[in-house]
């Protein structure tokens, strides 16, 4: 099988092209990649004389590339996207050209060779906001997104099903929760924690850090779109989730602890605008019909996640120090 790969460079892009190419080492991947400040070759670098591996710099935005990479695949595995919720509030338009037009140029390469088999990563995010007593989101929860990050992406989920209903193009599309482990770029929460934590900097925890999210271990995530693309439904939605809801304050307190660090490393900070309360992904779908569930437990996974990030200080610490520095000011100041 040819799989093309989008957003391969990116933190669970690279997982899943590590994850394939192990589970299945006679595939081969195409890995078409813009290297924005997300995307990071560092993150392939056991990969680069792989015969069966190829990375392509350039724009999925860019239908003459992309068209021309569609011809030759089997199906295509879409994770490239502008993904953080705080650079959507400051800034959105890479948001619109990435994840909308980005989409739709992709879609448009895949019906114009013959339908090609079109796999989309999307968020629980499209779904908005739930409340504490509120039954988790399923595929049949209404879209109700509230940052421009969440927007695009609901627009390009909307989009790929409209290509399913009126062209037929074969599709599916998994609407994941979030997601933790290696290579996960120190803008959001675990990474950002853990690594300031190293470096014996404060953590910022936004508003009353009650914030729920269910979080899934990154291989968990690859797992289920190697279920998806091998036995999923064509023109179906699986919800994808952790079973573990955790408020940021617990799993900040759980960090601390693991790290050997007190309470007065948390510096309680302004809130994100429009913060939603909590996601919940109820993945009875996915598990009842491919048998999926997650593997990886909250602990064992965090445990791993610290250890990585302690191992591999040199990856974000360049990051760090890097065009991400001018962010991180803009965005907590010195
Ligand atoms: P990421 O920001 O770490 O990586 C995104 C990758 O896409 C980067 O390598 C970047 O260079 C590339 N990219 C961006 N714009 C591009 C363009 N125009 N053309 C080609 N490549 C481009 O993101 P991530 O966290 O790995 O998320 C991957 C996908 O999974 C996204 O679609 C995201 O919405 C979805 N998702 C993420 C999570 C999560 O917790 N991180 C959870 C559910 C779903
Ligand atoms: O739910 C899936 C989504 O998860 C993905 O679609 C997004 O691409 C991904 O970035 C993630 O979005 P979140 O906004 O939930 O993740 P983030 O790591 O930015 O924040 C997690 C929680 O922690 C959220 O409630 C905000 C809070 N937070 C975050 C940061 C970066 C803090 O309290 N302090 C911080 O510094």
């Amino acid at each position: 099988m040819k799989l093309l790969v989008t957003g391969g460079a990116g933190f669970i892009g690279s997982n899943f092209v590590h994850y394939i190419l192990k589970k299945y080492p006679d595939y081969q991947v195409v890995n078409l990649d813009l290297l924005t400040y997300a995307g990071n070759l560092e993150n392939l670098k056991e990969l680069e004389n792989n015969p069966n591996y190829k990375f392509v710099k350039g724009d999925i935005a860019d239908f003459e590339l992309v068209n021309n990479l569609v011809k030759d695949c089997d199906i295509i595995v879409h994770f490239a996207a502008e993904s953080h919720v705080d650079r959507s509030i400051l800034d959105s338009e890479e948001f619109i050209r990435t994840n909308v037009i980005g989409t739709h140029t992709l879609l448009e390469a895949a019906k114009n060779n013959g339908n090609k088999r079109f796999h989309h990563v999307s968020t629980d995010e499209v779904f908005g906001a739930l409340k504490m007593d509120d039954p988790k989101f399923n595929e049949k929860t209404p879209y109700d997104p509230r940052s421009p990050y969440s927007a695009s992406k609901a627009s390009s989920d909307h989009l790929v099903r409209a290509y399913f209903h009126t062209y037929n193009l074969p599709i599916t599309i998994s609407n994941c929760s979030n997601n933790y482990g290696p290579y996960m770029f120190p803008e959001k929460l675990f990474p950002l924690f853990i690594t300031n934590l190293i470096e014996d900097k404060k953590v910022p925890l936004y508003g009353d850090g009650m914030n729920v999210r269910d979080w899934l271990y990154v291989e968990d995530h690859c797992v289920a779109i190697d279920a998806i693309i091998h036995k999923g439904r064509i023109g179906e939605t699986y919800c994808v989730g952790g079973d573990a809801e955790k408020n940021n304050k617990e799993i900040t307190y759980k960090i601390l602890e693991l790290m050997g660090k007190g309470e007065d490393m948390i510096e309680f900070v302004k809130d994100r605008p429009g913060h939603d309360r909590r996601y919940a992904i109820d993945f009875s779908k996915i598990k009842n019909e491919l048998g999926w569930e997650p593997s990886v437990s909250f602990e064992e996974g965090l445990q791993k996640t610290i250890e990585w990030y302690k191992n591999n200080e040199a990856w974000w610490k360049d990051i760090k120090s890097g065009e991400y520095a001018k962010y991180y000011e803009k965005q907590y100041g010195k």
